[in-house]
């Protein structure tokens, strides 16, 4: 969701500011802004745009990039107000000296602009952000810091903001509350962003702020406070991501290049996890194998494609470790009245670590006293902070909206998790415990050889292109796999899509089928495959076009009665979804590509969603 960079230091700042919001652009937005402080006299550029980043870019053409060293540019995911000019970020108070740029949501907005109106000040937008400077402007009495912090006594909701004065040039200060917000530290020189990943080209040095913090930049330093001012020590960490891992790298889209880096990221996930015996070795969870024996329930919460990923996890470790494992979207959790105690493991997935839903739960779960892991691919992010252990996905960053690698990784992390809690449980034998770890080892190169199929997999989405609904069937462990096939196919095409419990389809879904609607069938070898033949009988019957997934040299199918076959390399059941996931990410890709879609900010979505 909305995107926040802010610079202080001896560059000029607008292309520090411009080129940080191209970065930012894969949280998904629909318009952009810049405040840029102007120094020895000239006037504080405020510039913005309801297209694309690029569109502001343009707007500096002709006048030139403006002049200055202190600014904040901000990528907005409209919630209040349309996403027009005027909405867009930054916002100013009413002697257009403060300007602020902020994700998250203000709640109580209306009356506190009901109040400020009647104070005097004049609005401009249909914002809940616009009250944040006039309040400021109010408490402002010569501390940009104090003055924000009075300012956030009055607010009640979640926000990352980041502010500065034309009355204090060089100062920067930012605060969170359930919004993320990390400062980068440079050589002289201060960054404040949403996201490490529009650091990582200027510093890999981060201080990660807590809830509640604040924190008061220039190029002389930092000083991070609570809300109530008191000084808090910086958490400052350095980050291992690298700046040309957030680069295409001559592929066309991200997407395909993340795809394509599933191999190795599927290797960086299992490296060092896995011991010399062949068993499984979490060390970050933090629970032994008495803490682990302890646990009556697990209780998997995420939004997304980690939820999905999540449902696989719940196969994994019922049937590994013999515990009962359920699986709950993350915004419908915390307001069902969960039953947790203190035996239950609540296992969070959650790619950026900052999803406000996936927080919100992993805060509920704590309360009642459940043992929080959280399975994230964000060092220093808010879930990580906020778990009892972790487990990293260790996926590199992921730039495309749509979940590619860090879903498979999720779903090997959870494969992890299950080994080590079978096997801590006394579920799980040694013998088929090593079973399994040599065969999620030998899972990147089944991935490569399903990768090598790209041709043939694009050669099918021309065909399938122009098609207005699709299904997606799967048994078992597959069935999530199913889900998040037609996931990809919504989120990257827009083409609707459905994914079905393949034995569901005839009690409902089946009524939609007609030569019209394709059914992507998973029917590689599993205990569960003759039923899904059946299906899929059934599915051609009302001669719906059927792709099916088979394993290589097993196609239970004569010939001619699939329309398409797509041949998937042999592993165990429960490892592959690892390797079923792949050729339906490509699928979903080419057809998007196809179709003309904007691949990796599909319309209306966001990478990472801040908001409940
Ligand atoms: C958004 C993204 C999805 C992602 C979901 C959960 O909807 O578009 O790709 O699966 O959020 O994100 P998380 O960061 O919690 O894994």
């Amino acid at each position: 969701m909305c995107g926040i960079i802010g610079y202080s230091g001896p560059r000029q700042a607008a292309p520090v500011l411009l080129d940080s919001l191209q970065r930012l652009e894969y949280r998904g937005y629909d318009s952009a802004g810049i405040a840029v402080l102007g120094e020895d006299g000239r006037p504080t550029t405020v510039a913005k745009s309801n297209l694309k980043v690029a569109d502001l870019v343009r707007q500096f053409d002709a006048p030139g990039l403006p002049r200055g060293h202190t600014g904040i540019g901000h990528t907005r995911w409209a919630t209040h107000g349309r996403p027009t000019v005027s909405n867009a970020h930054p916002h100013r108070d009413c002697t257009g000296r403060i300007h602020i740029i902020h994700n998250g949501i203000i709640e109580n907005y209306r009356e506190l602009r009901i109040e400020l109106i009647a104070a005097g000040h004049e609005f401009t937008s249909d914002t809940d952000t616009e009250v944040v400077p006039h309040l400021i402007e109010q408490h402002y009495q010569g501390d940009l810091a104090a003055a924000v912090r009075s300012a956030l006594q009055r607010i009640r909701g979640a926000y990352a903001l980041v502010v500065i004065s034309d009355d204090e040039p060089g100062r920067i200060v930012g605060a969170r509350l359930n919004a993320p917000l990390v400062v980068g530290l440079g050589d002289d020189e201060v960054f404040v962003s949403s996201d490490i990943t529009a650091l990582i080209p200027y510093t890999k040095r981060v201080v990660v702020l807590g809830e509640g913090q604040l924190a008061s930049l220039s190029p002389d330093g930092v000083v991070i406070t609570n809300l109530a001012g008191a000084d808090v020590e910086p958490r400052v960490i350095t980050v291992t991501w690298e700046a040309d891992q957030a680069q295409k790298n001559g592929f066309p889209h991200f997407m395909l290049k993340e795809i394509h880096e599933q191999p190795e990221a599927l290797r960086s996930a299992l490296r060092g996890r896995v011991d010399d015996g062949g068993f499984v070795d979490l060390p970050d969870i933090g629970l032994d194998d008495s803490r682990l024996r302890s646990l009556d329930q697990v209780t998997i919460v995420a939004c997304g494609s980690a939820w999905i990923a999540g449902l696989v996890t719940k196969y994994a470790i019922e049937r590994l470790a013999r515990v009962r494992c359920d699986v709950e979207p993350a915004s419908e959790f915390r307001y069902s009245d969960p039953l947790l105690d203190g035996q239950t493991l609540v296992v969070a997935f959650s790619q950026s670590g900052e999803t406000a839903d996936t927080l919100a739960a992993v805060r509920e779960a704590r309360r009642q006293g459940a043992t929080v892991v959280a399975v994230t691919n964000v060092v220093g992010s808010a879930l990580s902070m906020e778990a009892d252990g972790v487990v990293y996905m260790q996926s590199g960053p992921e730039i495309c909206v749509a979940a590619t690698k860090t879903m498979l990784n999720q779903m090997a992390c959870g494969i992890l998790l299950a080994l080590r809690l079978g096997q801590a449980r006394g579920a799980l034998g040694d013998d088929e415990h090593r079973r399994l770890t040599t065969a999620l080892g030998e899972a990147p190169a089944l991935i490569e050889r399903m990768l090598n199929m790209e041709p043939q997999l694009a050669e099918m989405a021309q065909r399938y292109a122009h098609t207005r609904n699709a299904m997606y069937i799967g048994r078992g462990i597959n069935f999530p796999v199913a889900l998040e096939g037609a996931l990809k196919l919504k989120e990257v095409s827009y083409i609707h899509a459905e994914g079905y419990a393949a034995g569901e389809l005839k009690h409902g879904p089946i009524a939609l089928l007609d030569p019209d609607v394709p059914v992507v069938a998973i029917a590689t070898r599993s205990r569960t495959l003759a039923k899904m033949v059946s299906n899929i009988q059934e599915v051609s019957s009302r001669d719906a076009p059927v792709i099916a997934l088979v394993t290589e040299g097993e196609n239970p199918f004569d010939a001619g009665f699939v329309r398409d076959l797509v041949e998937v390399p042999l592993t165990d059941e429960l490892i592959s979804p690892l390797v079923n996931v792949v050729p339906l990410q490509l699928f979903a890709y080419h057809v998007a590509v196809e179709r003309g879609c904007d691949v990796d900010q599909p319309r209306n979505l966001a990478k990472s969603v801040t908001v409940e």
